[in-house]
């Protein structure tokens, strides 16, 4: 049978482990993997290099006029995907601290919003792609042919995260890992332009005592359910 390729869109709170269901699931389905807040931290790491945004003060303008001259691109590597801001290589430096401190107020930005949900519905125009992030279900692809939330406790995704970054070495404590995530949490869910929200036809789940096989096996049985409902 010719399955039809679909949208999965899987939405979810900051560290809940999306980016790596995402990954595990566009690998296993042949599809493409689009990590969406990779193209935030990337915009973001630009315009702290620019000086339009610090922990104290956030330059509009400049960050709005700095869209039109901003590209956001993947390459495949051989331990997933390299992020690429304007054609250079930023995957190491979007994943730190100082990113993940001053990434959720740029994304507030609605000009900042509306530029990288362009660039990511073009991702998708031929479909067969898995994209994780805040809005994918409810704005970047409310067609979407499947949608996930995922959640799990605050605590535990700070443990999740904090480990992930003590394993690349940076240094940080667990409690500067829980207030981020937190704070995030916060400004994500509270902003005027496409906030973080389940969409109302999406699949809720709470990953906090799944192991990750059981998590990729409870995703494949959705996606397979979801291609089958979608068959010509
Ligand atoms: O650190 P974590 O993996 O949880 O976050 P991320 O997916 O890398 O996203 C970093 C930040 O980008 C989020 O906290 C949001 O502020 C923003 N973001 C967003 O606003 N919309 C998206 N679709 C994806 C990320």
């Amino acid at each position: 049978m010719d399955c039809k390729r679909i949208i999965v869109a899987i939405d979810g709170y900051s560290s809940s482990g999306k980016s790596t269901m995402a990954r595990r699931l566009a690998a296993a389905a042949g599809y493409r993997y689009i990590d969406s807040g990779a193209m935030y931290r990337a915009v973001t790491l630009k315009a702290m290099r620019l000086g339009y945004v610090s922990a104290d003060r956030i330059d509009a303008d400049a960050i709005c006029a700095m869209m039109d001259d901003t590209s956001v691109d993947f390459r495949p590597s051989a331990d997933g995907q390299i992020t690429l801001l304007d054609g250079n290589d930023v995957e190491r430096e979007i994943r730190t601290m100082q990113v993940s401190a001053l990434v959720s107020p740029v994304a507030a930005l609605p000009c900042v919003r509306r530029s990288l949900t362009r660039m990511q519905q073009a991702f998708g125009q031929s479909k067969g792609i898995v994209m994780d992030g805040r809005d994918i279900g409810t704005t970047v692809f409310p067609n979407a042919e499947l949608k996930v939330f995922v959640d799990a406790g605050p605590e535990t995704r700070a443990r999740r995260r904090f480990k992930e970054l003590i394993d690349k070495g940076e240094n940080t404590t667990y409690e500067a890992v829980l207030a981020n995530v937190t704070e995030r949490d916060h400004i994500d869910r509270t902003r005027a332009e496409s906030p973080l929200r389940c969409a109302d036809d999406a699949v809720r789940f709470d990953n906090s005592d799944m192991t990750l096989a059981q998590q990729d096996e409870m995703l494949m049985r959705l996606f397979d359910e979801a291609v089958k409902r979608h068959v010509d």
